[in-house]
């Protein structure tokens, strides 16, 4: 398997108290996985090694083909990199349309010249359909965004990340707060974005999980303890004690 993301051995103490404890984790280019693991095991705080909120006190984070280390990068050029992040707040632009919103978002030179002689080409129209047919909001191009409702101003921030094209998608907890349906609406979306790309879950709810239909990692006090189906690892022993408190 080739590797687009490979951690290992990282430990991170806040306070003296080790939320990351050596961590080793890869993944593969077009691969999706889900992250579970109970209150306080470390999934967010792996998201920020990730991405470079938090620096880790031991470890590596090697990232792509040419296995540059993450860890000497500012967030920015990380994202520059490839890396793309879905936090829990939608960050969308309220007051503009699904359409501009998207539009925004699209990955493209961004130097002062470029945006002051900015047009709406067709390619970029193109792009912001086909990133509205990907996320399902088609029929809401022309909305503002703040009158979207919670599951869809998700769904647009997932579309604004994949205007990005990001190698890698993070994502915590993508289902909170939404229906039933708005779940499996969800999963869908990540299922198809982890055909071209990997994409990172970190998800509570284990129906959704399964609908992942993919590898899953079990965090608990910052280490790996089981990785594998979600079958394989729910039957897991360690995993079944620490989640009934044992
Ligand atoms: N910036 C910080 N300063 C101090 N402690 C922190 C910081 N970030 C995380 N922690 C601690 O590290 C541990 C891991 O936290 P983290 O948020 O990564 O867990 P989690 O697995 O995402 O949990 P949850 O499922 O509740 O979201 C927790 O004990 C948390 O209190
Ligand atoms: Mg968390």
């Amino acid at each position: 398997m080739s590797t687009l993301l490979e951690v290992s051995g990282v430990s991170v103490s806040f306070d003296g108290f080790k939320a990351i404890n050596n961590l080793s984790f890869r993944i593969g280019p077009a691969e999706m996985r889900a992250i579970i693991g109970p209150n306080g095991a470390g999934k967010t705080t792996f998201m920020d090694i990730i991405t470079g909120k938090t620096r880790p006190d031991e470890g590596r984070v090697i990232w792509g083909e040419k296995s540059v280390s993450l860890l000497n990068m500012s967030e920015a050029k990380i994202a520059q990199a490839g890396v793309g992040r879905k936090f829990q707040r939608p960050t969308v632009f309220e007051d503009q349309t699904v359409f501009d919103n998207l539009l925004l978002a699209l990955k493209k030179d961004r130097s002062p010249l470029s945006v002051l002689f900015y047009r709406r080409s067709n390619e970029d129209r193109e792009k912001v359909h086909s990133l509205a047919e990907e996320i399902g909001l088609t029929s809401q191009l022309e909305r503002k965004s703040g009158e979207l409702s919670h599951g869809q101003k998700q769904w647009l921030e997932i579309g604004m990340l994949l205007a990005q094209e990001p190698m890698l998608l993070l994502v915590d907890e993508p289902a909170a707060g939404m229906t039933p349906e708005e779940r499996e609406h969800t999963t869908s979306i990540l299922v198809q974005a982890a055909k071209t790309r990997a994409v990172v879950v970190v998800e509570h709810d284990m129906e959704f999980v399964r609908r992942l239909e993919c590898r899953v990692t079990v965090l608990h006090e910052g280490s790996v303890l089981a990785e594998g189906s979600l079958d394989h690892v729910t039957k897991n022993q360690d995993v079944i004690d620490v989640y009934l408190g044992r």
